[in-house]
């Protein structure tokens, strides 16, 4: 039996020197009060062992992490969502960047970069009665608490703010890739990126899609195998933006991070791990969160490769 506590204070041990290195995002100004020197972990096995460190049960916004929710909403509802409105391809580019959507006539390169995510809102939009409530009653069924939710002051500070992402659903709605009200399809989006978890809670979040798309603890299948499958290889190619080679060959696992300093990664069949320490790396990742997943499939050697 692989001893994962050991390996969770062997990992705490040496990111400490990296605390307070990163950048903590402050293009949302309700982020910018978090301290860069918060570190937090934890490792779940599908039959329920838990194993923390650090500051595991603080809340955070998990941001980005949340557009792997939104599609697994989607693609249970769209089947050719991905073929007609949203590629699955990396971008290279950024998470916020215009260019490539402009070239490429409105279709985002894949889902987890902001275009898609918000082409992926527009769509539960139009799935959904009422897109904000209903998202968040999925997200409560899937991480089994029925207390997360979203943070309006988060979600406010980012509307205040959020610029570009009107900037690319404008653009998308000039394409007739927006169905909806583009101001509406916004504010749902600052809601799903502004939803608070601690690591425990992403941890059972996405533990059905490391087992094969149920739900570990209440025995309910969430998604097909195969959708299952489809979202885990979108993770390890598009889930971390212009860092996914380095997160590959590095970490070696799927895994979805969010500006919030949060990171979500899973070993299918085995484990969810989660980690999150706010201060950022150039590319948006959490910079001690990068580094503590590579040290989890080093020393447990575990990954999917
Ligand atoms: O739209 C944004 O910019 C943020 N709400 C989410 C970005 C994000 O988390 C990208 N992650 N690395």
């Amino acid at each position: 039996m692989t001893d994962y506590q050991g390996i969770l204070n062997r990992i705490y041990d040496e990111i400490q020197p990296l605390l307070g290195q990163g950048k903590v995002a402050d293009y949302i100004p309700a982020l910018a009060e978090k301290d860069s020197h918060k570190f937090g972990m934890v490792i779940k096995l599908i039959d329920g062992s838990t194993f923390k460190i650090g500051d595991a049960d603080e809340q955070f916004s998990i941001q980005s992490i949340s557009k792997v929710l939104t599609l697994t909403t989607v693609v249970k509802e769209s089947v050719d969502f991905l073929k007609t409105r949203c590629g699955k391809e990396p971008s290279g580019t950024p998470f916020n960047s215009l260019v490539q959507l402009e070239y490429e006539n409105g279709i985002p390169r894949n889902p987890f970069i902001n275009a898609g995510a918000l082409v992926t809102t527009d769509q539960m939009y139009t799935n959904f009665n009422n897109p904000k409530r209903d998202f968040l009653k999925f997200v409560r069924k899937v991480s089994g608490d029925k207390d997360v939710s979203y943070n309006e002051k988060i979600a406010r500070s980012e509307e205040q703010t959020g610029y570009r992402n009107a900037a690319l659903v404008n653009l998308m709605k000039d394409f007739n890739n927006i169905d909806n009200d583009v101001d509406k399809v916004l504010d749902t989006y600052f809601h799903q990126c502004s939803l608070e978890m601690n690591c425990e809670q992403l941890c059972d979040t996405f533990s059905f899609l490391a087992n094969r798309g149920v739900n570990p603890k209440t025995g309910e299948r969430i998604l097909s195998i195969r959708r299952a499958k489809r979202i885990n290889a979108i993770m390890l190619t598009c889930g971390t933006y212009d860092a996914v080679g380095d997160v590959a060959y590095r970490i070696g696992l799927p895994a979805k991070s969010g500006v919030g300093g949060g990171i979500v990664a899973l070993v299918p069949g085995e484990l969810t791990v989660s980690v999150w320490s706010p201060g950022l790396d150039k590319k948006g990742n959490s910079l001690a969160g990068i580094k503590a997943l590579e040290l989890f499939t080093t020393y447990a050697e575990n990954s999917i490769f």
